[in-house]
């Protein structure tokens, strides 16, 4: 085998000039997406995002800061486990404007290209919102928008479904605008709700897909740099759905493309 050394060759007044290029530095690639996560719970998709991108260096994206919107949460400690910069942001204590200030004051310092809301529980600022137009996404443990809107999240939205008597439910990451809920879908996964489910039961099922489809999605972005019509056609890729028999085929009339988000073509990088 042969191993390949990067190397620049250049002239100068005509006389070529090779020069080593440091192999640990990443010139040669485009820096990954700097991504901030703004979190009010567990932070389990938080998680989800820091194993895929900072646990091993990842040149797609990077998870470079966490804002809590109250202190103490467990999205704090997985931060600070992974050595990412956090910053606690309460817009109760702090009043709207300081807020709204504080919180782009953050984004700018950590140059923030993408921006994942990951059960956020605070409105987003609309100058926040309108500075990162399609580049500010979140996740929502449903499909929108029937079960969407302001008040309906956490056991709430769960409850909602069982009681609707819907078979599917699922997650939806979707662009983020001024209302609750309602910037345009990116990617959907539909969840079986079976026989039985309780809130909880199906909260829990929801959750492992949300998992699985916000990397996914964040990394597609963090490619795409705008925002791509996302289809996952193969339900059963996240063994999260019935091998076979009728809900398979329900899901996969389920699937979505996703509207073509507002994505303004604005670059990720920055
Ligand atoms: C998730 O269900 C998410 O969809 C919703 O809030 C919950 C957050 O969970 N927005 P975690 O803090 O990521 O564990």
């Amino acid at each position: 085998g042969y191993f390949r050394v990067p190397v620049r060759l250049t002239l100068r007044e005509g006389r070529p000039i090779l020069r080593l290029l440091d192999p640990s530095r990443r010139d040669r690639l485009p820096e990954p997406v700097r991504v901030a996560v703004l979190a009010s719970g567990g932070g389990t998709n938080l998680q989800s995002l820091l194993d895929r991108f900072n646990a091993v260096e990842s040149p797609v994206a990077r998870v470079e800061l966490v804002v809590a919107s109250r202190p103490g949460i467990g999205a704090l400690e997985r931060a600070e486990r992974m050595g990412v910069p956090t910053a606690t942001l309460s817009v109760r204590e702090m009043g709207a404007e300081a807020y709204t200030e504080a919180l782009l004051a953050e984004l700018d310092r950590r140059r923030v290209g993408l921006v994942v809301l990951a059960g956020f529980l605070q409105l987003v600022p609309l100058a926040v919102v309108e500075r990162y137009e399609g580049r500010m996404i979140n996740i929502h443990p449903a499909l929108l928008p029937p079960s969407g809107g302001a008040g309906l999240y956490g056991m709430r939205v769960h409850r909602a479904v069982i009681e609707s008597a819907t078979r599917v439910s699922g997650a939806t990451v979707h662009h983020v605008s001024e209302e609750y809920d309602s910037g345009a879908v990116i990617a959907q996964w539909p969840v079986p709700v079976l026989p039985g489910d309780t809130p909880e039961a199906l909260a829990a099922r929801v959750l492992a897909t949300e998992h699985r489809l916000l990397p996914l999605v964040v990394e597609e972005l963090a490619r795409g740099g705008a925002s791509p019509v996302q289809r996952f056609t193969d339900p059963v890729a996240f063994d999260l759905v019935p091998r076979s028999g009728p809900a398979e085929e329900s899901i996969r009339g389920l699937m979505t493309t996703g509207d073509r988000g507002q994505g303004t073509g604005d670059s990720l990088h920055g």
